[in-house]
Parts: C-alpha cells; structure tokens; sequence
C-alpha cells in the first residue's frame, strides 16, 4: 500500500495566491455587476516589449529550419544567456561572477523552492517574517520545519527574523545559529531594502557562522537609490557564503513566459564538497533546460533597445507604486515600500486583521490585496498591494479605497 509523503500533509491550506485567486472568483461569481481590480499577486500586465518578441519570433522562424533547430538545451543554459546575464547583471557591476557559474532556469520561484534540495535535512533556516511563503513551504514538504504551532503561528524548526516597523522591515541577525538563510531584496511582501553595509554584515555573518545565505533578487530592477545594492556579490566574499535567484518575470513581464537564473559560485563549499556540483547534478538530472526560444528571449532583455523598453516598462509599475503610496497616505493610512520596489506594504486601519481587511476591500472597494499575514505572523494587521496592475486600474483602487473612509 503507498503512504502519502507525510510532510506535504503537515502543509496549512493552500498556497497563500491560490487562496486569494479563489477568494476573488467566489466574490465575482456571486457579485456578476462588480468590476474588482486585483492588485494582488506580483503579475505583470503589460505586454512583452518588442525587442524581446521580436527575438522570439526570430527564434520561431530559426526552429522552423534544418539549421536553426534546437532540441535539448545545454542543462544549465545557452552560453549567449549566461554570458549576456554575467556581463550584465554582474561583471557591469564590478561582482566576480562567471558565466559557468550561472545556471538558466525557467523562472525564479522553482529555483527558490527547489534550491534547498542541495541541503541536508538537518539544516536549520532562518526567514525574514512576514516571508515570501515558497521558502518555508518548500522546507516544510522537506521535512526541515518541524511541527506547526497553532498559537504562534510558526514551525518549531525555523528560525523566524521579524521585520516590523520597529525596526523598519530589517532582519536581526538571530539569536540561534542558522545554516541557511533566506534574504529577498528589495522585499517581498514589505518593499523594503537594504544598504551594502547591512546586506554586507549578513555575508560577514554567513561566513563567519558557515550559514549559506539565498538571496532572491527577483525584484533588483525596481531600485533606483543608486547605494542599494542589486546583487549580493556587490559585498566583499558573498561568493562563499552566496547563492542567488534572478528572475525575468518583475522585470521583462516573463510571468508567463518563464525564465530565471540561479548563481552558485564554485567557491561555495560545504567541507570539500562544491554547492555547485551538487546544483548542476540536479539540474542536470531533474530538468531538461528553458525553451531555446524563451533563453534567445531573455538574451533580448540585455539588449540595447531591450533594455531601454523594460526601463520603461519598470517606471511605468513604479508611477503605479507613487500613485498608491501617495493616495494612502492621503487617505491616512500607514505605508511603506514602493520607493525601490513594486509592493506597498500597509497598516491596516483600527487593528483589523489582514483577513478582514481583505474582506472589507474586496466587499466595499472591490479591490483584491494579499493579507500580511498570509506571508508570516509578523504580517497580521498588514496588507500588501503591487504596482503591477495598469495605471488606470491603480487610479481606480485607490480611488475606491479612498471614498471607502
Ligand atoms: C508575489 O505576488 O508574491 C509573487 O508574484 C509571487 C511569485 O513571484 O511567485
């Protein structure tokens, strides 16, 4: 007789986004004349920018011939995706990173999930919280989160990091040693970031603890303050203690065309054993590399007009955020976020729980958010909005949230 894995059964409910989507189908099915703009999950709606689809087309028309068709891909990615990514988001920014050490995947969040695979069991992880919700699901189905504490909210085994206001949505380093470290910057769920010096004490923390930190990058494009640091390798020997997670879907609209990246440099050790061995084995075992059309894609993105498009593209999400930030404001809520990052992070008004924040805004403003504390206990009484709806429909929620008062 098979068992089920028991640690997927220790799991709460659904996916955080998945409950929400249903959430906001259950309300429009029973409320048909309601328009509700969602403004919830991190997914794009603006359309590819051409540059890229045009390379896709290229691409489309090169698989149609003898000569341009391409079966399997290299496991760990085309050379003219590595190499464009180490060029650009790396060598460019003075960081030691080579391509080889580059591994081309489709899309950041099975890299994030998958990542702590590599790691032995016994691992102990520490996350920011309020925490984007994939690194300690995947921990739990792993068997790394120990049981789940109906009061407090929280695994037994992980080791949480409270980012609050009090100390402005910045981890503490803990007071237990852990092995891994999650860090996301700019944050996911709070917008927050973090400077070089305080992203720099992480790394000198890691390596003096021989902690590993995987920092997820995904949201790099959205900074703009020029002493916020794009990459974890900006700090002195991030490359021993550093893995991180690129992503093309926050800044070339790849929601749906799925394509990331995941760094782990060679000098990278566990004892004698190379991270980056043991990552290349399991890319190469459980995973048969990005559509050759979607890497000629994402090579587009670091192209001169490519790039030009997407920072279009990336100030157009980020009058969206403005316009939130500065509405909410107006309507005397408590914001933060939206400054280097596309999520607004709220206060929710009179103590409400996030959850009846969610149900009041969908009911009276038929706007759809995520509630803080769907991404930790550390986010109850919290909201999050993103930038990444269309600038009319942004207007509207915020127009809507406003009269609500
Ligand atoms: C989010 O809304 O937190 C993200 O879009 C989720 C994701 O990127 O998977």
């Amino acid at each position: 007789m098979f068992t089920a894995n028991g640690d997927y059964l220790k799991l709460r409910g659904s996916y955080l986004f998945s409950t929400v989507a249903r959430k906001q189908r259950e309300y429009e099915a029973s409320h048909p004349d309601r328009k509700v703009i969602k403004l919830s999950i991190g997914d794009v709606t603006l359309p590819i920018a051409p540059a890229i689809t045009e390379a896709m087309h290229k691409a489309v028309d090169e698989m149609a011939t003898a000569e341009g068709f391409h079966g399997y891909a290299p496991d760990l990615g085309y050379e003219f995706l590595r190499k464009a990514a180490a060029d650009n988001d790396y060598k460019a920014r003075g960081c030691d990173i080579s391509p080889d050490e580059i591994f081309i995947s489709d899309g950041a969040k099975g890299d994030c999930g998958n990542i702590q695979e590599i790691f032995s069991k016994e691992c102990r992880v520490a996350v920011c919280d309020p925490v984007y919700p994939v690194y300690v699901d995947t921990n739990v189905m792993a068997g790394r989160a120990g049981t789940f504490n109906e009061q407090t909210e929280t695994w037994s085994d992980l080791i949480y990091m409270p980012c609050t206001a009090e100390n402005g949505f910045m981890p503490e380093i803990p007071s237990e040693t852990p092995d891994i470290i999650y860090l996301c910057f700019p944050n996911n769920p709070t917008g927050g970031v973090i400077t070089k010096d305080a992203l720099q004490k992480w790394v000198d923390y890691a390596n003096k603890v021989k902690a590993v930190i995987i920092y997820d990058a995904a949201y790099e494009a959205y900074i703009s303050d020029a002493s916020i640091p794009h990459s974890i390798y900006e700090c002195e020997g991030a490359r021993t203690c550093a893995i991180e997670i690129h992503s093309f879907s926050k800044n070339a609209g790849f929601t749906g065309v799925r394509l990331g990246y995941t760094v782990v440099p060679k000098d990278l050790k566990s004892g004698d054993v190379m991270l980056h061995s043991l990552w290349a084995r399991r890319h190469g075992t459980k995973y048969n590399g990005a559509p050759y059309i979607i890497q000629r894609a994402g090579e587009a993105v670091y192209s001169e007009e490519g790039k030009k498009q997407l920072k279009e593209q990336v100030a157009y999400y980020m009058k969206n955020a403005a316009y939130i930030l500065d509405g909410l404001k107006e309507a005397g809520y408590e914001v933060y976020g939206g400054k280097n990052a596309p999520y607004i992070w709220l206060k929710t008004p009179d103590g409400m729980s996030s959850w009846d924040f969610f149900d009041m805004l969908l009911e009276r403003a038929n706007v759809v958010g995520t509630p803080g504390s769907g991404f930790g206990p550390s986010g109850e009484h919290y909201f999050r909005l993103t930038a990444f709806g269309s600038y009319e429909n942004t207007v509207a929620a915020v127009d809507r949230i406003k009269k609500m008062q």
